[in-house]
């Protein structure tokens, strides 16, 4: 069994500072033993000496991929494939079948989707299962998600798109039938298949930064991500989401998240589903 690493005073303290500073998250005190059993764990076999000196190094002059692995430390990865049902049900309904009758019209047939704080892809899939079975000529569309992560290992993971049973679980059998394989490699793990993979790009990005797409997005999912922010950042990336949209175009954030109370003008058009 892994030791347990108890973070001494102030060292929480400095820690979630510097998770405020580069990433906005708004680590609470729920989170104190999480931490130090990650920390402790990275920490295991490394050149540093202690949390200290770790921490003095990620305070002065630590590099990206370093910064990349403490994020990791930080972050939670948790996602499913279908999670909360309700926004994909939403989407067919109201944005695919409009779309597939013509009532509204996007130009070329492009359909432009961002899964922003995708985790391992079980998100971005999702969509893309959920396009081709909501648009009757499904290959006749020309749909693209971009699924973006900040934490590097999530983002291997969603390019390898390999996954374990217990997540595949999730996933209708006959999707899985369709849009899986078994893998080769490990008989109990299912690979997406390339109709997904043709749909899906996976960039690793950080929210905080610039973005290097110009939009517009028709839709865009940033479901559990802003929980783990404070309300300052939280703000201003709701205002930026609305401003890489279409008009018309759809918001989802996680089930247990709200944009009441911001400043920006979507429109609530379902539990935590908006519109521009
Ligand atoms: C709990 S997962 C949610 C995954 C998926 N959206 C879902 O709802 O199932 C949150 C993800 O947000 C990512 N994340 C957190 N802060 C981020 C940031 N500043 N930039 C990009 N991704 C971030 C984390 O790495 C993590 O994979």
């Amino acid at each position: 069994m892994t030791p347990m690493t108890e973070l001494m005073p102030g060292q929480f303290e400095r820690i979630a500072r510097i998770a405020r500073h580069r990433w906005g998250l708004a680590l609470t005190e729920r989170k104190r033993s999480l931490v130090g059993n990650r920390l402790g764990s990275l920490l295991r076999g490394s050149r540093f000496s202690g949390v200290d000196a770790y921490l003095e190094y990620l305070e002065q002059d630590a590099g990206h991929e370093d910064m990349l692995a403490f994020f990791d430390v930080l972050s939670t990865n948790v996602t499913s494939f279908f999670r909360d049902p309700a926004h994909f049900e939403y989407l067919e309904r109201q944005f695919y079948t409009p779309l597939a009758r013509g009532d509204t019209t996007t130009p070329g047939r492009r359909i432009r989707i961002w899964s922003a704080g995708c985790s391992i892809g079980c998100e971005p899939c999702t969509l893309a299962m959920n396009a081709l079975e909501s648009l009757p000529d499904g290959q006749q569309w020309d749909v693209r998600i971009l699924a973006t992560d900040l934490s590097s290992s999530a983002v291997q993971q969603a390019r390898a798109a390999r996954y374990e049973r217990r997540l595949i679980e999730h996933i209708p059998p006959d999707l899985v039938r369709k849009y899986f394989s078994p893998d080769p490699a490990d008989p109990g793990r299912s690979v997406a298949g390339d109709r997904l993979r043709r749909m899906i790009s996976v960039a690793r990005m950080n929210l905080m930064e610039h973005w290097p797409m110009r939009g517009p997005f028709d839709v865009i999912f940033c479901r559990n991500v802003m929980i783990y922010f404070d309300a300052p950042t939280r703000l201003q990336l709701v205002r930026r989401f609305y401003d890489i949209l279409s008009p018309g175009g759809v918001f989802a954030v996680g089930s247990a998240e709200t944009l009441s109370g911001l400043d920006v003008p979507f429109r609530a058009v379902q539990a935590s589903v908006y519109r521009k």
